[in-house]
Parts: structure tokens; sequence; C-alpha cells
């Protein structure tokens, strides 16, 4: 679910595609040089002109590739970001971060470098990168160390350094094995205001203000059940899962995946939060999705279930929500679900 419905930027591996869709429910018929099934007319049989008419036919979506944007990233590229100039976008890969102008597709200005001359002094990498919705000259990254960095391209054509630093004082009673894996920053997504950010780690959500660095203003658990069965997760690679997160249209409500195809939605006011579940077993097209429990310990009751049979295979790490409507696409591994708001 993109701003423009024109076009869509693609990644694979290293390389980006930019791709136009389109809409189409007319088709022209009744051409003077080739006929309905498109082969070419012999041109001394045509003796009369016609005027080709639009006749309606079933809507087709189409996606056709228009650019090509290679060989800038030497590792895998985890992000891309549009900037709101509609212009450039910037591209990151674990240890860099490129801009690009959208009609220029063999030259990109790397803006951030974070490899060390000796790769074996490597410490961190960026995990994500976004533009902000309205400033295009200011973007942030994330990295696997759970900080964000905030840059400002005014500042200096090189962002190695940052403007601003978001990062959480470690709690050291709750620090163990696991604490730098878990608190790796897989997704960071700025507000549509543009006053916030969110930033999902391995067992949380957490809204920043851009004007407070020190902490975040909110804190959303998503499975802190999980806590107690960090040692599997990290010999299963799930604890390596990359899960992502979204605001709804009013920066009001916000939404994120997690194990089992459930998916968890927080409510940024009333601070209630539900988890649902994307199957195709338990959910009838058209239906009512009914909220789900994962029991913790105690007497498990009925319709809840325990931490125990929960599937880490189905997994729900890509999330969208409609930019003004209550429309989301939740993606359960090679499954697409689109949920809407209840119809009165
Ligand atoms: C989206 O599509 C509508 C018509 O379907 C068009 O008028 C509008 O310009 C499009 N928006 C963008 C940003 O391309
Ligand atoms: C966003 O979330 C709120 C609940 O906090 C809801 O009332 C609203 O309809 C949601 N969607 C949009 C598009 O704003």
């Amino acid at each position: 679910l993109h701003q423009s419905n024109a076009t869509l930027v693609h990644i694979r591996d290293k390389t980006i595609k930019l791709w136009k869709i389109s809409e189409r429910d007319k088709r022209a018929e009744g051409y003077n040089l080739k006929d309905e099934d498109g082969r070419l007319r012999d041109p001394f049989r045509i003796t009369t002109l016609r005027v080709p008419v639009l006749m309606p036919m079933d809507l087709m979506v189409e996606a056709s590739p228009r650019r090509i944007f290679a060989n800038a990233h030497t590792y895998h590229i985890n992000s891309i970001s549009v900037n709101s100039d509609y212009e450039t976008y910037l591209s990151a890969d674990d240890l860099r971060i490129n801009l690009w102008h959208l009609e220029i597709t063999d030259r990109s200005f790397n803006i951030v470098d974070i490899k060390p001359a000796n790769m074996e002094e490597l410490t961190e990498v960026i995990t994500a990168a976004e533009c902000h919705p309205h400033q295009c000259n200011v973007f942030v990254y994330s990295s696997s160390k759970g900080t964000i960095r905030l840059c400002d391209m005014r500042a200096a054509a090189l962002c190695d350094r940052h403007s601003k630093f978001f990062e959480e004082p470690e709690d050291p009673s709750s620090r163990s094995f696991f604490s730098e894996i878990i608190s790796s920053i897989s997704d960071v997504k700025f507000s549509h205001s543009g006053r916030y950010m969110m930033t999902r780690d391995y067992l949380s959500v957490k809204v920043w203000d851009l004007n407070m660095e020190n902490r975040p203003v909110e804190t959303y658990q998503v499975h802190e059940y999980l806590r107690s069965k960090l040692c599997s997760l990290y010999e299963n690679d799930c604890i390596f899962d990359k899960f992502e997160c979204c605001w709804n249209g009013s920066d009001s409500a916000i939404m994120t995946g997690s194990y089992n195809n459930f998916f968890r939605m927080f409510d940024r006011n009333t601070r209630r939060d539900i988890t649902l579940e994307a199957s195709r077993e338990n959910s009838k097209p058209r239906a009512m999705l009914k909220p789900r429990k994962v029991c913790t310990g105690g007497k498990r009751k009925k319709d809840e279930i325990s931490v125990d049979s929960l599937d880490f295979n189905k997994k729900i790490l890509h999330t969208a929500w409609h930019p003004k409507e209550n429309v989301i696409a939740v993606a359960a591994t090679n499954n697409l679900y689109i949920f809407q708001d209840k119809i009165n």
C-alpha cells in the first residue's frame, strides 16, 4: 500500500526495481491497421477508415517494470524509502545507505557508511531506514544495537555524524545472554504526522517522540510470554526474525506481527490491545475475527492457547495499514490476508 498508486519500488537482493501499477477496465476495439487478435491487416485490403471505440471489460491490474537500479549495494538491501519530494529515495543495506534520484539508474550518492576499515572491528549493522514524511532532508536509521540515528542531509553530504541519537538505557536487572539480540531493531516507521517514530524489536514496539532521545514515550509488549523461551527461539533461529510494524491512518493505533499467524493491535488512546489470527481455518470470508488469547502458565481457559502449542513456523512478519481507511494487509508466510473494518 504505497502513497502513489502508480509506482512501487521492489527489492530483490541487491537490485531495486521501479514498477508502474495501473488499472484498466476498457479496451479499444476497431483498429484500422490490425485485426481484433492483433495481426496486421494487408494494407491493400483497407478501403475504409473507422474510429476505434472503447469497450468495457473486466478490471485488470497491470504491473510493468519501468526502471532497474543496480550495482550500488554490496550487502543485502533491508530498506527502501521514497522521499517526500517524490524525486529521490534511499536504500539501505547492512553497512551503507544510498540516496537515489528516481530518474537516474546508474548513479547514487552514498550518505551513510559504517563499514570499518577492518571488518573484524564491526560491532553494529544497519537494520532499517526511512525518510521523514514531510521534511525531505531528514531520515532515520536503526541498528542491531537497538539505537536509532536521525540525520539531516543539509548538515553534510555524508551523514556519518547524526543529529539525534535515540537510545533507551538498559535495565541491568533484565540483562541476559540474549539482551543484545532481542534489542536489535527490525523496523522503524515515522508517524504520518512526522512527530513520532515507532520501532519494533523482538519482544516489543516502542513509540519515540522526535524531541526526546533518552527514552521512548510508549512501549507495547507484543509477546512478552516468549521471554522465557528465548533459548529455544535462539536454537531454531526464530530470535533473528524481522517483524515489521505500521501505524493506522490517524497515528492512533499500531499493528505488528507475531507467531502462530497472530498479529497484535494497540490503541494508543485507550491503551487497549488485541491479538487476532490470520488463518484460513478460523476465518471464513466475510466472517468477524475473534480475539485470541495466549495462556501463560496457570490454568488454561476455554479458547485460550498455551505458549507451548504456538506454531513458530507460522509468522506474520509483514503488515500494512491503508493510509485513510481501516483496511489492513497481513502476510502470513505465503498467504496474503486483507481485513476490513466491520461495515454497518
Ligand atoms: C491515482 O489514481 C487516480 C485515478 O485512478 C488518479 O487520478 C491519481 O492521479 C492517481 N494518483 C497518483 C499519485 O498517481
Ligand atoms: C485508527 O485507530 C483508531 C482507534 O484508535 C480508529 O478509531 C480509527 O478508525 C483508525 N483508522 C484510521 C484510518 O484512522
